[in-house]
C-alpha cells in the first residue's frame, strides 16, 4: 500500500500531555497512561500484580523460550496472556484455533482456558524448529490430548480444518491476515457467537502515525509490515458480515465478531 493512503492526523500539540488533553476533549481514546516508558512499565507491572496469575508451568515455558530463542518478543506478553485468557474464559470457549504457535506459549495459555474434558486447542505453525519446541513443551506438560500443533503454511491448513471454533487468534505473518480472515469466514470456521482476536493490529502505531512523533518510523521492516495491517483493518471495517473493535492495548488487539 502506498504511503499516501495512510490517514494523517495533524495534531497541533507539542507534548504527549497536551496531546492527551486535546484527544480527551475530542472524545478520542488514547493510551495516555503510557505517557513515558517508565509509566508504561509501572502500570503494566501494577496490572500484572493484581490480575489472576498464569500457572507456574506456563510461565516456566515462557521463561525457557525467552532464554533459548533469539526473538522472544514474538510471544505475547504476560499481561496480554492474562487478558486473552480472561476473554476466553469469559466466553466459555471450548474450541480455540490459533494461527501462529511459535514456541507454544500462547497455546499453553489457551489450553488452560478450555474445559479439560471436551476442550481443544489447534495451533498452526510453519517453522519446524518452533514446532519441535512447542511439541516438546506440550508433551512435558502432558497437554498432548488438548493441544494439536499442525505444521505447514496456515493458509493451506485452514482449508483442511473442519467444524466451528469459539475463538480464533490471528498471530502469524501479517501479510496473511486478510487471507486467514476470508478463509475463516468462507469455511464457516468461526462459531456464530465466536470471536476472532487479531494481534498487532496497530503495529507500534505505524498504521496511523509515521512522522517524527513515532520512533518506530525508522524501522523499515516494521513500516512495510504495518502496511499489511492498514489493509487488514480497513478490509475488516468495510466487511458488513462483521463488526470489530480495535483496542489500543499491547501492540493493538482487534476483536471481530459476526453480525447475525
Ligand atoms: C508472533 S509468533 C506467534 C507467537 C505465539 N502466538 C505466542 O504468543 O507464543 C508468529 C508465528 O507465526 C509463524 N508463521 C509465520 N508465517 C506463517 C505461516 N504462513 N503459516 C503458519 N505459521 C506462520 C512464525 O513462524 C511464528 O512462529
Amino acid at each position: 500500500m502506498l504511503a499516501e493512503t495512510i490517514p494523517r492526523y495533524e495534531f497541533p500539540a507539542t507534548s504527549l500531555h497536551e496531546l492527551a488533553l486535546l484527544s480527551d476533549s475530542n472524545q478520542m481514546l488514547v493510551p495516555s497512561l503510557a505517557s513515558t516508558p517508565e509509566v508504561a512499565v509501572a502500570v503494566t507491572e501494577y496490572c500484572n500484580g493484581l490480575c489472576a496469575p498464569l500457572p507456574r508451568r506456563v510461565l516456566d515455558h515462557q521463561n525457557y523460550t525467552a532464554a533459548n530463542v533469539s526473538n522472544p518478543n514474538m510471544m505475547i506478553s504476560t499481561l496480554e496472556a492474562k487478558t486473552l485468557s480472561w476473554i476466553a474464559r469469559d466466553r466459555k470457549a471450548k474450541r480455540i484455533l490459533e494461527i501462529g504457535c511459535f514456541s507454544g506459549f500462547s497455546a499453553l495459555v489457551w489450553a488452560e482456558c478450555v474445559p479439560s474434558s471436551g476442550g481443544e486447542v489447534i495451533s498452526l505453525e510453519i517453522d519446524k524448529e518452533m514446532i519441535a519446541m512447542a511439541n516438546k513443551a506440550i508433551r512435558e506438560q502432558d497437554m498432548q490430548d488438548m493441544i494439536t500443533v499442525i505444521p505447514g503454511p496456515a493458509a493451506e491448513t485452514l482449508q483442511t480444518l473442519e467444524g466451528e471454533f469459539d475463538l480464533i487468534f490471528l498471530d502469524a505473518d501479517k501479510a496473511g491476515y486478510i487471507t486467514y480472515f476470508e478463509t475463516i469466514l468462507a469455511r464457516k470456521l468461526l462459531a456464530p457467537n465466536g470471536v476472532i482476536l487479531a494481534d498487532n493490529t496497530l503495529y507500534s502505531g505505524l498504521v496511523c502515525i509515521r512522522n517524527e512523533h513515532n520512533p518506530a518510523r525508522h524501522e523499515t521492516t516494521s513500516v512495510a509490515v504495518s502496511d499489511y495491517l492498514i489493509a487488514f483493518n480497513k478490509h475488516v471495517a468495510e466487511d458488513s458480515r462483521v463488526d470489530q473493535i480495535i483496542l489500543p492495548l499491547f501492540d493493538g488487539l482487534s476483536m471481530i465478531r459476526l453480525i447475525s
